[in-house]
Parts: structure tokens; sequence; C-alpha cells
């Protein structure tokens, strides 16, 4: 067994694929030069330079988005508020990530879990349920690319049927989209914000996939009306954010370092998901099957009818490999998901991945 367990139940990347130095580069110089002001209090909707530079790859105007103290903290801020609005039902995939279920089990909300296939959410089986219930739902939660937890990525045709089924319905959309850059191969798909013009779909992505997850900043890009509501909420929330942080982001794009950055990062990916590809195929049993995702940090193991996952994970455990059983992915109560797991190639070297599926493997 190696000394250290191979975790592929972290969402993170690896330490080699974090430019620390160039952040305390950039983090000394803006310290520096802004003063007081990155050390202060501001405004809640986040450091201003960075805000311009989201909105305009989005086509909006700055006050539409709002840097949030990492994403996940800005999805707690805006299902708060659509429930408060808009109280009934949550529509997430089957599977979603696990974090925001937890979130939403926390207010309350009653959550439906839509079901999914390899091209993403299934467009037929949200407008099913739409139609099925009178009364409105609050929102869809998607994740349509290189889903967490799937790997799946949604086709363009049914980015395309999604929109027309939501604006029939004038049914609010958080698109989540913090692997969507994190692409190392094949063609970007438009997000649902695009094609949708930003009237019902709100748009979140994060710094933490493309810079560093621990500077915690992610951002929203708001639809017209919800900007001031949200904005509000996160300054009752937590005043205001770390603005040294934003800083240090808005200087790294400044240096003209986030695109070589990015390109560090898919390579660094690839060679990790590649290496655990390889490895499935050259040690799993034709029974299971799996993802194969073009980005982003997971994949999708089936291991076919009458798979135990949990068992294989608490196996697993004992073997020295982390792995997450699918069933965490689906709302409590939920027998779907018995015989997935989600691994995450991003954090450990390929070597390591090879070595932690060839356990996997004996295990089947
Ligand atoms: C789909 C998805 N959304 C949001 C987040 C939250 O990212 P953060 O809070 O680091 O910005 C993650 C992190 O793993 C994620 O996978």
């Amino acid at each position: 067994m190696p000394d250290q367990p191979v975790s592929f139940a972290r969402g993170a990347p690896a330490p080699e694929l974090i430019p620390a130095s160039e952040l305390a580069d950039c983090a000394h110089a803006v310290a520096l030069r802004e003063g007081a002001s990155v050390f202060s209090y501001g405004p809640g909707g986040g450091y201003g330079p960075l805000r311009e530079w989201v909105a305009e790859r989005h086509g909006v105007e700055s006050r539409r988005v709002v840097l949030t103290v990492g994403g996940l903290l800005g999805f707690v801020l805006y299902a708060g508020e659509l429930l408060r609005r808009r109280p009934g039902r949550v529509l997430v995939e089957g599977p979603t990530y696990d974090r925001p279920l937890k979130v939403l089990a926390r207010e309350g909300a009653e959550v439906v879990p839509l079901p999914m296939d390899d091209e993403g959410l299934d467009p037929d089986g949200l407008a099913r349920e739409l139609e099925r219930n009178a009364a409105p739902a609050s929102f869809l939660y998607t994740i349509p690319t290189f889903q967490n937890p799937s790997g799946r990525t949604l086709s363009a045709e049914r980015r395309r049927r999604i929109v027309e089924i939501v604006t029939a319905h004038g049914l609010p959309v958080l698109e989540d989209d913090p692997y969507g850059l994190v692409r190392y191969e094949g063609e970007p798909q438009p997000s649902l914000h695009e094609l949708e013009g930003g009237r019902l779909v709100t748009y979140t992505s994060s710094f933490s996939k493309t810079v560093a997850p621990g500077l915690r900043t992610g951002y929203f890009v708001l639809p017209e009306d919800e900007a001031e509501p949200f904005e509000e909420r996160a300054v009752s929330t937590y005043i205001s954010p770390p603005f040294l942080a934003q800083a240090t982001i808005a200087e790294f794009i400044e240096r003209g370092r986030f695109q070589p950055n990015l390109e560090r990062v898919r390579d660094g990916l690839r060679a990790r998901r590649d290496a655990m590809l390889g490895a499935l195929e050259r040690s799993f049993p034709a029974t299971a099957s799996w993802s194969r995702p073009q980005g982003g940090y997971f994949l999708w193991l089936d291991l076919g009818p009458g798979g135990d996952a949990a068992s294989l994970a608490a196996r697993a455990a004992e073997a020295g490999v982390a792995i997450v059983r699918g069933s965490d992915f689906f709302p409590p109560g939920s027998s779907a998901g018995t015989s997935a797991a989600r691994l995450a190639f991003s954090f450990e070297p390929p070597e390591r991945i090879a070595d932690g599926i060839a356990r996997l493997a004996e295990l089947l």
C-alpha cells in the first residue's frame, strides 16, 4: 500500500497546478500599490477591476456581476434568494454536485433529480417534470460542462432545447460552470446564459479551477433585476469579500498570466485524465463503464448491473484508495447511483493514478 492513500475523492487541483510564487508576487505588488483599500471593507460586489473584467467577458454591465467568496457561498446566496422569492421545488441533475444538495437540504427545499445520460441533462425529462406539476418550480440548477460528478457535457442541441423549455415555463436557471475553461480537447459549447440572453439564466463560475481555490473567488452574472438583491444578501452575510485575494487575481490577469497558466493547467489535467482512462481500459472488467470527459476534474464510473459502489469504496479505503460512492450525488432517500462512483483525477500525479486504478481493479 502507498504511504499516503491515493485520493480520487478530492475535487482539488494538484499543488503543482497552482501558480503559487507568481500569485505571491502579484499579492505583494497590489498590497504595496493599493495600500489600505485592499485591507479594508469595500463594495459588497467585489473588487472593481476584476468585476469589470468578468462583465466584459460576458457582455454585461459590471453592476450585474457579483464576485463571491467562492462559488459555493454564492450558491447559498442564490438559493436563499430564489427560495424566498419563488418558493417551490428545486430541479437538479441526477447525479449532481453534492455540496449544493447539502445546502438545499438545510434550506428545507424539496429537491427533484432529473434524468441525464452521456449527453447531459435530458430535455424531455425536464419538460415532463414541468408539465406534470402545476405548481411552479423555484429554479433549475445545472452544471452543463464537465459536470461534477459525472464529467459529462450537455450537447449543443440539448442546450438549445433546454433554453426553449425554460423560456416557455419562465423558469429561472442557475448555470454553474467552474470547469468550462478547463477544456483540453474538443470544441467549446455556447453557455445557456449566452443562448438565453441572461434574463432567466444566472451564470456562475469561479477562479478556483483556473487560478487557485484558496483565493476563494467565484462570480455570478445575474439578470438585471436580481443583481441588487443578490449583492444585498452578500453584504448582510459577510459585509464585503477579501479584496486582497480578488486584487491578486486581477493583477495576475493584468500581467497576462491567466491564459498561459490555463494552458499549463489544461496540460496537467489532460495527462492525469489520460493516465486514468488508460489504466481503466487496461485493468477494469468489461461489465464496468465510465465517462470520457474532454475537460474538468472528474469521471463517472459505473460498475454495471448489481454493482455495489459503497462496498467498493469501503474496501478501496482499506487498500489505500479514496473514491466517492455515486449515491452521495443524489438527494437523501434516493436509491439511485448505487452502482456508480465519482473518480477525481485532478489531484494525484499520473503514476499514482495508474497505481490507484490497478488497486481498484484488483478489488473487482
Ligand atoms: C460544480 C461546482 N460548483 C461550484 C464549486 C465551488 O467552487 P468554489 O467554491 O471553490 O468556487 C465546485 C467546486 O468543486 C464545483 O465542482
